[in-house]
Protein backbone atom coordinates (compact mmCIF):
# COMPACT_ATOMS: atom_id res chain seq x y z
CA UNK A 1 0.00 0.00 0.00
CA UNK A 2 1.46 3.30 -1.35
CA UNK A 3 2.71 5.88 2.01
CA UNK A 4 -0.59 8.40 3.01
CA UNK A 5 1.52 11.11 1.36
CA UNK A 6 1.34 9.70 -2.00
CA UNK A 7 -2.01 9.52 -1.88
CA UNK A 8 -2.52 12.94 -1.20
CA UNK A 9 -0.26 14.04 -3.87
CA UNK A 10 -2.04 11.65 -6.62
CA UNK A 11 -5.15 12.77 -5.44
CA UNK A 12 -4.11 16.76 -5.58
CA UNK A 13 -2.55 15.94 -9.07
CA UNK A 14 -5.81 14.15 -10.45
CA UNK A 15 -7.59 17.21 -9.22
CA UNK A 16 -5.62 19.88 -10.68
CA UNK A 17 -6.06 18.02 -14.11
CA UNK A 18 -9.36 18.12 -13.37
CA UNK A 19 -9.93 21.56 -13.26
CA UNK A 20 -7.09 21.76 -15.99
CA UNK A 21 -9.48 20.16 -18.20
CA UNK A 22 -12.57 22.10 -17.38
CA UNK A 23 -10.67 25.42 -17.97
CA UNK A 24 -9.46 24.12 -21.66
CA UNK A 25 -13.01 22.30 -22.25
CA UNK A 26 -15.31 22.79 -25.38
CA UNK A 27 -17.62 23.45 -23.50
CA UNK A 28 -16.27 26.06 -21.69
CA UNK A 29 -14.75 27.63 -25.16
CA UNK A 30 -18.02 27.35 -26.56
CA UNK A 31 -19.59 29.30 -23.61
CA UNK A 32 -17.58 32.04 -23.60
CA UNK A 33 -17.50 32.36 -27.67
CA UNK A 34 -21.71 32.73 -27.54
CA UNK A 35 -21.10 35.45 -25.21
CA UNK A 36 -18.26 37.11 -27.47
CA UNK A 37 -20.18 36.51 -30.23
CA UNK A 38 -22.88 38.54 -28.91
CA UNK A 39 -21.06 41.27 -27.47
CA UNK A 40 -19.75 41.71 -30.71
CA UNK A 41 -22.54 41.64 -32.68
CA UNK A 42 -24.36 44.67 -30.13
CA UNK A 43 -21.04 46.11 -31.02
CA UNK A 44 -21.48 45.50 -34.71
CA UNK A 45 -24.86 47.17 -34.74
CA UNK A 46 -24.48 50.02 -32.49
CA UNK A 47 -21.31 50.78 -34.74
CA UNK A 48 -23.05 50.59 -38.00
CA UNK A 49 -26.01 52.89 -36.53
CA UNK A 50 -22.76 55.71 -35.37
CA UNK A 51 -21.58 55.04 -38.72
CA UNK A 52 -25.00 55.67 -40.68
CA UNK A 53 -25.73 58.66 -38.70
CA UNK A 54 -22.29 60.48 -39.89
CA UNK A 55 -22.51 58.72 -43.40
CA UNK A 56 -26.27 58.43 -44.07
CA UNK A 57 -27.86 56.42 -47.40
CA UNK A 58 -30.27 58.14 -48.36
CA UNK A 59 -32.78 55.04 -49.09
CA UNK A 60 -31.99 54.37 -45.26
CA UNK A 61 -32.88 57.43 -43.40
CA UNK A 62 -32.26 57.14 -39.58
CA UNK A 63 -35.30 58.47 -37.30
CA UNK A 64 -34.41 61.55 -35.63
CA UNK A 65 -36.98 60.28 -32.44
CA UNK A 66 -36.37 59.55 -29.69
CA UNK A 67 -34.40 62.37 -29.07
CA UNK A 68 -32.14 59.87 -26.83
CA UNK A 69 -31.58 56.88 -29.15
CA UNK A 70 -28.33 57.85 -30.23
CA UNK A 71 -27.07 58.09 -26.54
CA UNK A 72 -28.00 54.80 -25.69
CA UNK A 73 -26.69 52.90 -28.97
CA UNK A 74 -23.29 54.69 -28.65
CA UNK A 75 -23.54 54.27 -24.41
CA UNK A 76 -23.82 50.52 -25.33
CA UNK A 77 -21.18 50.59 -28.11
CA UNK A 78 -18.20 51.52 -25.45
CA UNK A 79 -19.45 50.30 -22.31
CA UNK A 80 -19.89 46.67 -24.17
CA UNK A 81 -17.06 46.99 -26.30
CA UNK A 82 -14.52 47.25 -23.13
CA UNK A 83 -16.39 44.65 -21.55
CA UNK A 84 -15.49 42.19 -24.43
CA UNK A 85 -12.22 42.56 -23.45
CA UNK A 86 -11.50 40.39 -20.59
CA UNK A 87 -13.97 37.99 -22.80
CA UNK A 88 -11.50 38.07 -25.37
CA UNK A 89 -8.76 37.49 -23.23
CA UNK A 90 -10.57 34.17 -21.30
CA UNK A 91 -11.35 33.01 -24.22
CA UNK A 92 -8.35 33.11 -25.66
CA UNK A 93 -6.91 31.43 -22.85
CA UNK A 94 -9.24 28.65 -22.94
CA UNK A 95 -8.37 27.22 -26.77
CA UNK A 96 -4.62 28.29 -26.06
CA UNK A 97 -3.46 24.48 -25.92
CA UNK A 98 -5.19 24.21 -29.38
CA UNK A 99 -3.29 26.90 -30.94
CA UNK A 100 0.00 25.06 -31.68
CA UNK A 101 -0.58 21.53 -32.70
CA UNK A 102 1.69 19.08 -35.56
CA UNK A 103 -0.25 18.97 -38.50
CA UNK A 104 -1.20 22.31 -38.28
CA UNK A 105 -4.27 20.95 -39.86
CA UNK A 106 -6.31 17.68 -40.13
CA UNK A 107 -7.85 18.30 -43.99
CA UNK A 108 -9.62 21.05 -45.89
CA UNK A 109 -12.14 21.90 -43.27
CA UNK A 110 -9.98 22.32 -40.51
CA UNK A 111 -7.33 24.73 -42.48
CA UNK A 112 -10.13 26.86 -43.58
CA UNK A 113 -11.22 27.06 -39.97
CA UNK A 114 -8.30 27.57 -38.71
CA UNK A 115 -6.87 30.41 -41.28
CA UNK A 116 -10.06 32.33 -40.35
CA UNK A 117 -8.63 32.49 -36.63
CA UNK A 118 -5.94 34.45 -38.17
CA UNK A 119 -8.90 37.79 -39.11
CA UNK A 120 -10.76 36.93 -36.05
CA UNK A 121 -8.35 36.98 -33.71
CA UNK A 122 -5.83 39.75 -35.19
CA UNK A 123 -9.26 41.47 -36.32
CA UNK A 124 -10.74 41.34 -32.33
CA UNK A 125 -7.48 42.85 -30.68
CA UNK A 126 -7.22 45.49 -33.04
CA UNK A 127 -10.94 46.32 -32.53
CA UNK A 128 -10.81 46.38 -28.64
CA UNK A 129 -7.40 48.10 -28.76
CA UNK A 130 -7.82 50.91 -31.48
CA UNK A 131 -11.49 51.79 -29.62
CA UNK A 132 -10.36 51.80 -25.96
CA UNK A 133 -7.29 53.44 -27.04
CA UNK A 134 -9.20 56.08 -29.00
CA UNK A 135 -11.75 56.52 -26.15
CA UNK A 136 -8.77 57.03 -23.85
CA UNK A 137 -7.95 59.87 -26.73
CA UNK A 138 -4.33 58.12 -27.52
CA UNK A 139 -3.60 57.38 -30.89
CA UNK A 140 -0.37 55.30 -31.24
CA UNK A 141 -1.11 54.69 -34.75
CA UNK A 142 -1.39 56.54 -38.36
CA UNK A 143 -4.56 55.99 -39.69
CA UNK A 144 -7.44 57.56 -39.18
CA UNK A 145 -9.10 55.86 -36.35
CA UNK A 146 -12.94 55.46 -37.47
CA UNK A 147 -12.11 54.13 -41.25
CA UNK A 148 -9.16 51.35 -39.74
CA UNK A 149 -11.84 50.65 -36.93
CA UNK A 150 -14.62 50.16 -39.44
CA UNK A 151 -12.87 47.89 -41.99
CA UNK A 152 -11.58 45.56 -38.97
CA UNK A 153 -15.42 45.33 -38.34
CA UNK A 154 -16.34 43.69 -41.06
CA UNK A 155 -12.97 41.61 -40.94
CA UNK A 156 -14.34 40.67 -37.54
CA UNK A 157 -17.51 40.01 -38.50
CA UNK A 158 -16.97 37.77 -41.50
CA UNK A 159 -14.55 35.73 -39.98
CA UNK A 160 -16.59 35.18 -36.99
CA UNK A 161 -19.73 33.76 -39.26
CA UNK A 162 -17.15 31.36 -40.55
CA UNK A 163 -15.89 30.37 -37.53
CA UNK A 164 -19.43 30.38 -35.94
CA UNK A 165 -20.45 28.33 -38.75
CA UNK A 166 -17.75 25.36 -38.72
CA UNK A 167 -17.80 25.88 -34.84
CA UNK A 168 -21.49 25.28 -35.15
CA UNK A 169 -20.87 21.24 -33.72
CA UNK A 170 -19.64 22.62 -30.63
CA UNK A 171 -22.50 24.92 -29.92
CA UNK A 172 -24.87 22.55 -30.21
CA UNK A 173 -23.45 19.99 -28.33
CA UNK A 174 -23.72 22.99 -25.67
CA UNK A 175 -27.17 22.99 -25.96
CA UNK A 176 -28.24 19.26 -26.51
CA UNK A 177 -25.39 17.09 -24.04
CA UNK A 178 -25.18 18.50 -20.83
CA UNK A 179 -23.42 15.45 -19.65
CA UNK A 180 -20.74 16.04 -22.19
CA UNK A 181 -18.59 18.14 -20.16
CA UNK A 182 -15.43 17.68 -21.03
CA UNK A 183 -15.83 16.71 -24.90
CA UNK A 184 -12.71 17.87 -26.95
CA UNK A 185 -10.62 18.28 -23.46
CA UNK A 186 -7.51 18.60 -23.98
CA UNK A 187 -3.75 17.38 -22.03
CA UNK A 188 -2.69 19.73 -19.36
CA UNK A 189 -0.11 20.04 -17.37
CA UNK A 190 -2.80 21.01 -14.03
CA UNK A 191 -1.05 23.99 -13.60
CA UNK A 192 -3.03 27.92 -14.52
CA UNK A 193 -6.47 29.15 -13.57
CA UNK A 194 -9.34 26.71 -12.71
CA UNK A 195 -12.91 27.53 -14.05
CA UNK A 196 -14.03 29.03 -11.30
CA UNK A 197 -10.88 31.99 -11.39
CA UNK A 198 -11.49 31.83 -14.85
CA UNK A 199 -15.00 32.70 -14.83
CA UNK A 200 -14.27 35.12 -11.63
CA UNK A 201 -12.16 37.12 -13.80
CA UNK A 202 -14.47 37.29 -16.50
CA UNK A 203 -17.11 38.88 -15.41
CA UNK A 204 -15.26 40.35 -12.33
CA UNK A 205 -13.56 42.39 -15.23
CA UNK A 206 -16.75 43.08 -17.29
CA UNK A 207 -18.16 44.06 -14.02
CA UNK A 208 -15.76 46.56 -13.51
CA UNK A 209 -14.99 47.36 -15.97
CA UNK A 210 -18.62 48.41 -17.09
CA UNK A 211 -18.85 49.97 -14.11
CA UNK A 212 -16.43 52.25 -14.27
CA UNK A 213 -17.61 53.55 -17.66
CA UNK A 214 -20.97 53.48 -17.55
CA UNK A 215 -21.44 55.97 -15.67
CA UNK A 216 -20.65 58.17 -18.73
CA UNK A 217 -23.66 58.27 -20.06
CA UNK A 218 -25.82 56.15 -17.42
CA UNK A 219 -26.15 58.83 -14.39
CA UNK A 220 -26.59 56.66 -11.41
CA UNK A 221 -23.42 55.23 -12.12
CA UNK A 222 -21.73 58.99 -12.51
CA UNK A 223 -19.65 58.69 -9.38
CA UNK A 224 -17.89 55.90 -10.61
CA UNK A 225 -16.69 56.88 -13.95
CA UNK A 226 -13.06 56.37 -12.99
CA UNK A 227 -12.05 54.37 -16.27
CA UNK A 228 -14.15 57.16 -18.36
CA UNK A 229 -12.24 59.65 -20.15
CA UNK A 230 -14.79 62.04 -19.28
CA UNK A 231 -17.35 62.96 -16.39
CA UNK A 232 -20.53 64.30 -18.20
CA UNK A 233 -21.30 66.87 -15.50
CA UNK A 234 -18.05 68.30 -15.66
CA UNK A 235 -16.72 70.99 -18.11
CA UNK A 236 -17.99 74.48 -18.83
CA UNK A 237 -21.95 75.09 -18.15
CA UNK A 238 -21.99 71.82 -16.81
CA UNK A 239 -20.74 69.29 -19.71
CA UNK A 240 -18.15 68.37 -21.02
CA UNK A 241 -16.20 69.81 -24.28
CA UNK A 242 -14.01 67.63 -26.53
CA UNK A 243 -13.11 70.91 -28.71
CA UNK A 244 -12.48 73.85 -27.39
CA UNK A 245 -12.68 77.43 -29.10
CA UNK A 246 -9.00 78.03 -28.68
CA UNK A 247 -8.70 74.74 -30.52
CA UNK A 248 -10.67 75.74 -33.40
CA UNK A 249 -9.29 79.09 -33.73
CA UNK A 250 -12.95 80.59 -32.88
CA UNK A 251 -12.10 82.65 -30.33
CA UNK A 252 -12.99 85.89 -31.54
CA UNK A 253 -16.46 84.88 -32.14
CA UNK A 254 -17.92 84.33 -28.79
CA UNK A 255 -18.15 87.94 -28.31
CA UNK A 256 -20.75 88.25 -31.28
CA UNK A 257 -19.36 91.62 -32.42
CA UNK A 258 -19.59 91.60 -36.29
CA UNK A 259 -21.23 88.11 -36.12
CA UNK A 260 -22.88 87.24 -39.61
CA UNK A 261 -24.75 84.22 -40.10
CA UNK A 262 -25.19 83.58 -43.93
CA UNK A 263 -28.44 81.95 -45.53
CA UNK A 264 -27.60 80.54 -48.56
CA UNK A 265 -30.79 79.75 -50.86
CA UNK A 266 -31.20 77.07 -53.05
CA UNK A 267 -30.40 79.08 -56.30
CA UNK A 268 -27.47 80.46 -54.80
CA UNK A 269 -28.24 83.78 -53.75
CA UNK A 270 -27.23 84.77 -50.21
CA UNK A 271 -28.70 86.38 -47.40
CA UNK A 272 -27.01 87.89 -44.11
CA UNK A 273 -28.54 87.18 -40.52
CA UNK A 274 -26.41 89.46 -37.49
CA UNK A 275 -26.69 88.10 -34.04
CA UNK A 276 -29.21 90.87 -33.00
CA UNK A 277 -31.83 89.37 -35.56
CA UNK A 278 -31.08 86.35 -34.44
CA UNK A 279 -31.87 86.68 -30.96
CA UNK A 280 -35.10 88.78 -31.97
CA UNK A 281 -36.45 85.70 -33.41
CA UNK A 282 -38.75 83.70 -31.22
CA UNK A 283 -37.02 81.63 -28.10
CA UNK A 284 -37.60 78.07 -27.19
CA UNK A 285 -36.22 75.74 -24.76
CA UNK A 286 -35.75 72.14 -24.55
CA UNK A 287 -34.04 69.42 -23.05
CA UNK A 288 -31.53 67.43 -25.64
CA UNK A 289 -28.90 65.53 -25.04
CA UNK A 290 -25.04 65.92 -26.75
CA UNK A 291 -24.14 62.22 -26.64
CA UNK A 292 -20.38 62.15 -28.19
CA UNK A 293 -19.03 59.15 -30.32
CA UNK A 294 -16.92 58.36 -27.90
CA UNK A 295 -19.77 57.31 -25.65
CA UNK A 296 -20.01 59.59 -22.77
CA UNK A 297 -23.56 61.71 -22.85
CA UNK A 298 -25.19 64.85 -21.24
CA UNK A 299 -28.46 66.03 -20.90
CA UNK A 300 -28.59 69.73 -21.51
CA UNK A 301 -31.07 72.39 -21.14
CA UNK A 302 -30.99 74.61 -24.45
CA UNK A 303 -32.77 78.17 -25.72
CA UNK A 304 -32.87 78.80 -29.15
CA UNK A 305 -34.38 79.07 -32.05
CA UNK A 306 -35.80 76.42 -34.47
CA UNK A 307 -33.52 75.85 -37.55
CA UNK A 308 -36.95 76.48 -40.01
CA UNK A 309 -36.94 79.65 -38.32
CA UNK A 310 -33.75 81.33 -39.22
CA UNK A 311 -34.24 80.04 -42.53
CA UNK A 312 -37.44 81.80 -42.58
CA UNK A 313 -35.79 84.67 -41.19
CA UNK A 314 -33.55 84.37 -43.61
CA UNK A 315 -35.92 83.81 -46.39
CA UNK A 316 -35.97 80.67 -46.93
CA UNK A 317 -39.57 79.97 -47.50
CA UNK A 318 -41.59 76.60 -46.77
CA UNK A 319 -41.94 75.39 -50.45
CA UNK A 320 -38.13 76.19 -50.81
CA UNK A 321 -37.09 73.52 -48.10
CA UNK A 322 -39.81 71.19 -49.03
CA UNK A 323 -37.28 67.70 -48.71
CA UNK A 324 -34.46 69.47 -48.69
CA UNK A 325 -31.47 69.45 -46.76
CA UNK A 326 -29.30 71.73 -45.38
CA UNK A 327 -25.88 72.26 -44.57
CA UNK A 328 -24.91 73.76 -41.36
CA UNK A 329 -21.52 75.40 -41.46
CA UNK A 330 -19.14 76.26 -38.88
CA UNK A 331 -16.29 78.93 -38.70
CA UNK A 332 -14.09 75.97 -37.10
CA UNK A 333 -11.08 76.40 -38.97
CA UNK A 334 -9.02 73.55 -38.06
CA UNK A 335 -9.74 69.73 -37.85
CA UNK A 336 -12.63 67.19 -39.26
CA UNK A 337 -16.69 68.19 -38.68
CA UNK A 338 -16.67 71.52 -39.86
CA UNK A 339 -19.90 70.88 -41.32
CA UNK A 340 -22.84 68.69 -40.75
CA UNK A 341 -26.06 67.71 -42.55
CA UNK A 342 -29.52 68.55 -41.12
CA UNK A 343 -32.14 65.60 -43.38
CA UNK A 344 -35.12 67.04 -44.20
CA UNK A 345 -37.49 65.78 -41.69
CA UNK A 346 -35.02 66.85 -38.78
CA UNK A 347 -34.74 70.43 -40.44
CA UNK A 348 -38.42 70.64 -40.28
CA UNK A 349 -38.78 69.89 -36.37
CA UNK A 350 -39.18 72.83 -33.71
CA UNK A 351 -36.43 70.73 -31.38
CA UNK A 352 -33.83 71.39 -34.21
CA UNK A 353 -32.24 74.31 -32.73
CA UNK A 354 -29.81 77.13 -33.60
CA UNK A 355 -29.00 77.44 -29.49
CA UNK A 356 -27.90 80.37 -27.77
CA UNK A 357 -28.06 79.27 -24.62
CA UNK A 358 -27.25 76.34 -21.95
CA UNK A 359 -28.33 75.39 -19.09
CA UNK A 360 -29.80 79.00 -18.35
CA UNK A 361 -26.51 80.42 -19.52
CA UNK A 362 -25.18 82.48 -22.43
CA UNK A 363 -23.86 79.85 -24.76
CA UNK A 364 -19.78 79.21 -23.88
CA UNK A 365 -17.19 79.56 -26.01
CA UNK A 366 -16.02 76.49 -25.74
CA UNK A 367 -19.82 75.19 -26.35
CA UNK A 368 -20.16 77.43 -29.99
CA UNK A 369 -20.75 80.72 -28.68
CA UNK A 370 -22.39 83.02 -30.05
CA UNK A 371 -25.00 80.08 -32.34
CA UNK A 372 -24.56 76.24 -32.44
CA UNK A 373 -26.80 73.47 -34.15
CA UNK A 374 -28.37 70.76 -31.43
CA UNK A 375 -30.96 68.21 -32.80
CA UNK A 376 -32.22 65.43 -31.55
CA UNK A 377 -31.03 61.87 -31.33
CA UNK A 378 -27.24 62.95 -33.30
CA UNK A 379 -23.31 62.29 -32.24
CA UNK A 380 -22.00 64.90 -30.91
CA UNK A 381 -19.51 65.34 -33.77
CA UNK A 382 -23.07 66.55 -35.73
CA UNK A 383 -23.97 69.14 -33.54
CA UNK A 384 -21.96 72.11 -35.18
CA UNK A 385 -20.67 74.60 -33.46
CA UNK A 386 -19.75 78.12 -34.19
CA UNK A 387 -22.52 78.42 -36.45
CA UNK A 388 -21.92 81.26 -39.20
CA UNK A 389 -23.50 79.26 -42.65
CA UNK A 390 -26.89 77.61 -43.81
CA UNK A 391 -27.06 76.13 -47.00
CA UNK A 392 -29.89 74.77 -48.61
CA UNK A 393 -29.35 71.74 -50.87
C1 LIG B 1 -13.17 48.44 -26.57
C2 LIG B 1 -14.11 48.25 -27.46
C3 LIG B 1 -14.62 49.32 -28.39
C4 LIG B 1 -14.65 50.67 -28.23
C5 LIG B 1 -14.20 51.46 -27.02
C6 LIG B 1 -15.18 51.24 -29.44
C7 LIG B 1 -15.35 52.58 -29.69
C8 LIG B 1 -15.86 53.11 -30.85
C9 LIG B 1 -16.01 54.53 -31.11
C10 LIG B 1 -15.57 55.64 -30.16
C11 LIG B 1 -16.57 54.66 -32.32
C12 LIG B 1 -16.96 55.98 -33.01
C13 LIG B 1 -15.93 56.35 -34.03
C14 LIG B 1 -16.20 57.70 -34.63
O1 LIG B 1 -17.24 57.86 -35.29
O2 LIG B 1 -15.37 58.62 -34.48
C15 LIG B 1 -16.77 53.34 -32.85
C16 LIG B 1 -17.30 53.07 -34.07
C17 LIG B 1 -17.52 51.81 -34.58
N1 LIG B 1 -17.24 50.61 -33.95
FE1 LIG B 1 -16.36 50.41 -32.13
N2 LIG B 1 -15.50 50.20 -30.30
C18 LIG B 1 -15.18 49.02 -29.69
C19 LIG B 1 -15.36 47.75 -30.18
C20 LIG B 1 -15.98 47.46 -31.38
C21 LIG B 1 -16.30 46.14 -31.85
C22 LIG B 1 -15.99 44.85 -31.09
C23 LIG B 1 -16.93 46.30 -33.06
C24 LIG B 1 -17.49 45.27 -34.01
C25 LIG B 1 -17.55 44.01 -33.85
C26 LIG B 1 -16.98 47.70 -33.36
C27 LIG B 1 -17.52 48.24 -34.50
C28 LIG B 1 -17.61 49.59 -34.79
C29 LIG B 1 -18.12 50.14 -36.02
C30 LIG B 1 -18.64 49.36 -37.22
C31 LIG B 1 -18.04 51.54 -35.89
C32 LIG B 1 -18.43 52.59 -36.93
C33 LIG B 1 -17.15 53.15 -37.57
C34 LIG B 1 -17.45 54.30 -38.51
O3 LIG B 1 -18.15 55.23 -38.12
O4 LIG B 1 -16.99 54.23 -39.66
N3 LIG B 1 -16.40 48.38 -32.32
N4 LIG B 1 -16.33 52.41 -31.93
Amino acid sequence: MPPLSQVIDSSQERRRAAAAREVHSERLAAQLGLFLGAAFTVCFVTGLISHLHQHPLGWFPLPSSPAGLYRVTQGLHVTTGLAAIPLLLAKLYVVSPQLPRWPPVDDVVDAMARLALLPLVGGSILLLFTGAANIASWYPWDFFFPVGHWWAAWMVMGALMVHVSLQFPAVKRLFTRSDQRHSGDVSDDGRGLSRRGLLGFVVGGAGILTLLTAGQTFPPLRAFTALAPRRPDIGPQGFPVNRTAEAAGTEDLATGDGYALVVVHRDGTEQTLDLAAIRALEQVSRELPIACVEGWSASVKWRGVPLSAVLAAGGVGTEEMEGRTVKVGSAQQRGLYGSSLVEPDLAGRDDCLLALEANGEVLHPDHGAPVRLIAPNRPGVLQTKWVTRLEVL
